[in-house]
């Protein structure tokens, strides 16, 4: 695997939640793990003054709290590679200083010129930023048509954040901005979903096993549920939640990336390229909902409270009535040659009975039955069933029928599982770490194409539309916490013949 090149890591909102929480933490990780470049330095930006040591410390302690693992000397000779700098960065007044100190980086630490810019700022900064960046004349060039070769020239890249966009419009917008500044080569949208370890190993999972492949269409698979469920509430982040809601946040995002991973064809090599087209496609072959189906593919939900905890209607910052939803489910159906017939369904939701994310790979039954009348532990020989847990477990498990030893013959559903901790050893890195790297290496595999992104949205905006005031009625307090959700929930999966996988 190529080494990351040598470069600084600006980090424009370096204050903030994610900067703390994720951000260094995986940085240490990742030095830790040899990945860094040697050659490497991360340059916080924020508007409050403060100096490098004074960061530094602000850092260490949580860095103590967020990372696997803590070791003071480890932290102090790595912590020398990280820098303040204080300024507005949607103003042009700091930029003059910013790229001398840039400059000072490339001169004393042999940073190349090669920039990963990073907005963890509010969405409504992240245009503004982009138009300093390119009145300061930071990117110095296109990618594409450059005539230097590539090992020569110095790079300048992108990551921004999620929320990408308000709807389709605003990320169409957005995306228009960021292109005008930076080549689609440049532009590292992330999704921390596509840092987990079992995202990825779905595409080992489907394409370097024979069993999966010829059976993973419509023709044997019932359905597909990819779910999130949290138990946490929305804490402190209301004022961005109320204007965000689950489908935006969770499904537009991070579950319909999952469901590129599920659902695309095989891409012709593992590039970058070759993998985001097969994504692009899959995401392109969403069908439209009707306005119609929008009312009855989709059911929305906020938690109410109990005797410890607030319901969310009453959280400090909600605003008075709101419909935003704390829990989704929706449906969706993929028209194209392999998935014809097979919908698709996304959960998710806050405070409900427990932390888990997976995809539930639901067979159909046997063809035919030749065990009816025999006794079955559950009832019916039901189809197999494939679970592919991504968190907290790292865990696959097929359920399949087998006979109980022993006469007279009567059957049970059994599983097998496979457990990545247990089988290889290692506890997982924290997502954002691997994908820093990659952006360091200029690998866009596992970060989304503009098209991906538009198209995501294009799925889930007649959710969010006029369509969902059905769905958005008398939502106020409709679960109950730790529970699966609204009744309504299963209701919808029931009229469809199917249950949501709670176990
Ligand atoms: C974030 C969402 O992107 O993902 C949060 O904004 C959510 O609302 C979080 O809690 C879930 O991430 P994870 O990695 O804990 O599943």
């Amino acid at each position: 695997m190529r080494k990351p090149d040598p470069c600084v890591l600006v980090i424009f909102g370096a204050s903030g939640d994610l900067t703390k929480r994720k951000l260094i933490p995986a940085l240490y990780e990742m030095r830790e793990t040899g990945a860094l470049p040697t050659e490497f330095k991360v340059l916080g930006v924020s508007r409050r003054a403060k100096t490098d040591a004074v960061w530094r410390d602000e850092l260490a302690s949580s860095v103590k709290e967020h990372a696997k693992r803590w070791d003071e000397a480890r932290w102090r000779e790595f912590s020398q590679c990280i820098h303040y700098f204080a300024g507005d960065a949607a103003d042009g007044a700091p930029y003059g200083a910013l790229k001398e100190r840039l400059a000072r980086f490339d001169s004393e630490s042999g940073t190349r010129g090669n920039r990963l810019f990073y907005l963890s700022v509010a969405p409504e900064l992240y245009e503004p930023i982009v138009g300093q960046i390119e009145r300061a004349e930071l990117v110095t060039e296109g990618m594409r048509w450059c005539s230097i070769n590539p090992k020569e020239r110095s790079w300048q890249r992108i990551i921004i954040e999620k929320p990408f966009g308000h709807d389709e419009s605003s990320a169409a917008s957005l995306n228009r901005t960021l292109g005008r500044v930076f080549e689609e080569e440049a532009i590292y949208r992330i999704d921390h979903y596509l840092g987990k370890e079992v995202v990825q190993a779905m595409l080992v999972l489907r394409f370097a096993n024979t069993m999966f492949e010829p059976i993973w269409n419509h023709r044997y698979i019932d359905h597909v549920q990819i779910s999130a469920s949290e138990t946490v509430g929305v804490g402190l982040r209301t004022a961005f939640f109320d204007q965000t809601g689950a489908i935006r946040d969770m499904i537009q995002s991070h579950l319909l990336q999952i469901f590129a991973f599920v659902a695309m064809e095989p891409p012709t090599t593992i590039s970058a390229d070759d993998i985001r087209a097969e994504k692009i496609k899959a995401v392109k072959a969403i069908r439209a909902t009707t306005a119609a189906d929008a009312a009855t593919h989709a059911v929305l939900g906020q938690y109410s409270g109990n005797a410890a905890l607030g319901a969310y209607i009453d959280h400090e910052g909600v605003a008075r009535g709101s419909t935003t939803e704390t829990y989704a489910a929706i449906k969706l159906h993929v028209d194209n040659w392999r998935w014809a017939g097979t919908p698709f369904y996304f959960r998710t939701g806050k405070r409900l009975a427990m932390k888990r994310t997976e995809i539930v790979v639901q067979f159909k039954p046997p063809a035919a039955n030749l065990f009816a009348g025999i006794p079955h532990a559950s009832g019916v020989v039901d189809g197999n069933r494939l679970v592919i847990e991504i968190a907290p477990a790292e865990r696959t498990r097929l359920r399949f029928e087998s006979k109980v030893p022993g006469t007279p013959l009567s059957i049970a559903s059994i599983e097998m599982q496979a457990d990545f901790d247990k089988e290889f050893g290692v506890e997982p890195l924290e997502a954002y770490g691997p994908l820093l790297v990659d952006a360091m290496r200029g690998d866009q595999s596992l970060y989304k194409h503009r098209v991906e992104v538009e198209g995501g949205w294009s799925a889930v905006m007649p959710f969010l539309g006029p369509a969902s005031s059905a769905a958005r009625a008398g939502i106020a307090s409709n679960y109950a916490p730790g529970s699966w959700g609204p009744a309504a929930s299963d209701a919808m999966m029931a009229r469809d013949g199917r249950a949501w996988h709670n176990e």
